[in-house]
């Protein structure tokens, strides 16, 4: 990443730029960041990696520090070997001494028993030397790279603590997904939040807002004026929603198992997507005003049918295949996963949205583990012409106008349309125009959510109402499944295929057909 101007204040409102290749980004204000959970699995992955990085690309201010909280024994030196170790491994070539050097000296370690009152005492005495030495002004981030279960323990003991109290400065807390298992627990952890933190402190995270190119929906939706008279059910015969994964369960399985490819893709990425895609123009650019155009999309999702629910859904599990060649094993052999799980690994799903815009057009959404690629997109489908004055002269049918947001790989937009072949007779070709993102992005997934959170932009976080609508329409969804599981045929796909053959006829049925993967 490359500077191609120096700092740059803004003598008007005070906040300081930085001009990246393709983008200003503002400098936040001091800040100290403390992560319960340091040494785990997204600490080491994710978290940390994506703070060192943005230090070294000089996005952060001058003043600033971080306390990692763990459970175990751990000298400071230690914590800084673990971090060093964690940001070498994600970052590879992108780590240099110097920076590096700078960076590790605001790292701090406190050990703590997450159930235990005095440990958040002792964290809060901590947190303020450690303001006064690096001359923070009191704005505090607390992440929860914890396990999910342990979120309303550590949330309601910052609140105990007086540490989600903003008296200086902000307080903000940052949680991941899953937020909660169905309805009740999303609403039971929502209310223990909200017990100590105010709706506008908490950042629930969904690192699929973060991608440049679901930022972009929204742009190229509302920035040019030609598609959004188009965008509804006159002109559009469907949209189909699909997020692939050649990778299988990983280093996950004890999760996985529990959660399955709806808790884990569609409650949060797949509606995400679809909300994006189908919401109303919002008042303005501002996180309250798109969240409540989003929560209004899933209020009107028609409810999954809890009789017949074959006939919108779709489940499948992974069997033995080839990914890229390679041989892999089913998801019943995989490491952890009991041998006769039920877990689905893959859902298809036909969703309408009972509102003017989108009266009887369907959405198919579709996801899934080791399938055929690794492909992120929305399609938008649009009707066929209405009368064929090419009919006689043209063999088959002409194919319908299609528009595709590909959120990756290939980051871009397509639009596919007909032309003249070259020649004397009556000749159609499918043509596509393109744009591709010549970058993928400036700023990685977690690099962006961590600089909202620390400006107080909520508008790549989800609102508590949004969790609970989505909820308020899968949990019975998974309620009526999980007693009809007994029933199933797993594993239905063998890995490296484009899902289980009833997810075809899910689609084509309708008379349609799913994109090739
Ligand atoms: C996570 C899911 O939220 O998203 C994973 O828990 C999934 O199962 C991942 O692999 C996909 O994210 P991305 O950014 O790789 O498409």
């Amino acid at each position: 990443m490359e500077d191609t101007k120096a700092l740059f204040p803004d003598k008007l409102t005070g906040i300081t730029y930085k001009t990246l290749e393709t983008c200003d980004v503002e400098i936040p204000r001091p800040f100290c960041l403390v992560v319960f959970g340091a040494t785990g699995d997204l600490a080491r992955r994710k978290l940390l990696p994506s703070l060192y990085r943005l230090a070294k690309n000089g996005l952060l201010p001058a003043n600033f520090f971080v306390i990692g909280v763990a459970r175990s024994d751990m000298e400071r030196a230690a914590f800084r070997g673990t971090v060093r170790d964690a940001v070498q491994g994600a970052l590879a070539g992108d780590f240099d001494f110097r920076s590096w050097t700078e960076f590790s000296h605001r790292l701090y370690y406190v050990k703590a028993d997450y159930a235990q009152t005095g440990s958040y005492r002792l964290l809060k005495r901590r947190i303020t030397d450690l303001e006064k030495r690096h001359g923070t002004t009191g704005n505090r981030i607390f992440y929860l790279a914890v396990p999910p279960d342990i979120y309303e323990t550590v949330a309601s003991n910052l609140g105990t603590a007086g540490l989600s109290r903003e008296e200086k400065g902000y307080a903000h807390i940052v949680i991941e997904k899953p937020i909660g298992r169905d309805l009740e627990s999303a609403e039971r952890l929502n209310r223990v939040l909200r017990k100590s933190f105010e709706e506008g402190q908490i950042y629930r995270m969904d690192h699929y807002l973060a991608k440049e190119t679901v930022q972009n929906i929204l742009m190229f939706r509302f920035a040019n004026s030609i598609f959004e008279p188009l965008w509804n059910r006159r002109y559009i015969d469907h949209v189909q929603i699909t997020v692939s994964e050649t990778l299988g369960v990983e280093h996950r399985a004890g999760y996985y198992d529990r959660a399955g490819v709806i808790r884990d893709m569609f409650q949060n990425h797949l509606f995400q997507l679809l909300a994006l895609t189908a919401m109303e123009p919002p008042v303005a650019f501002e996180a309250e005003h798109v969240r409540d155009e989003k929560v209004k999309v899933f209020r009107s999702v028609r409810p999954f049918p809890t009789e017949e629910v074959g006939e919108v859904v779709v489940l499948g599990q992974y069997g033995k295949g080839a990914i890229g060649g390679q041989e892999v094993v089913g998801y019943r052999e995989e490491d952890g996963i009991p041998e006769d799980s039920v877990t689905a690994t893959y859902a298809a799903f036909k969703v309408f949205i009972d509102n003017w815009r989108w009266n009887g057009v369907p959405f198919y959404l579709r996801s899934g583990k080791r399938l055929a690629s690794r492909k992120a997109e929305i399609s938008v489908h649009f009707r066929p012409v209405p009368h064929l004055m090419f009919a006689g002269t043209l063999e088959g049918r002409i194919e319908p106008n299609t528009l595709i947001m590909r959120v990756q790989p290939d980051e871009g937009t397509s639009l596919i349309f007909q032309a003249k072949t070259q020649g004397t007779r009556v000749c159609l070709g499918t043509e596509t125009m393109d744009f591709f993102y010549k970058k993928i992005s400036v700023l990685g997934d977690y690099e962006r959510i961590l600089l909202d959170c620390m400006q107080g932009d909520q508008m790549l976080f989800v609102r508590e109402d949004g969790v609970e609508q989505t909820w308020a329409l899968l949990s019975p969804l998974l309620e009526r499944l999980g007693s009809a599981a007994k029933f199933n045929t797993f594993p239905n796909y063998a890995a490296g295929l484009s899902g289980p053959p009833e997810a075809d006829l899910l689609i084509q049925k309708d008379g349609r057909a799913w994109r090739a993967l």
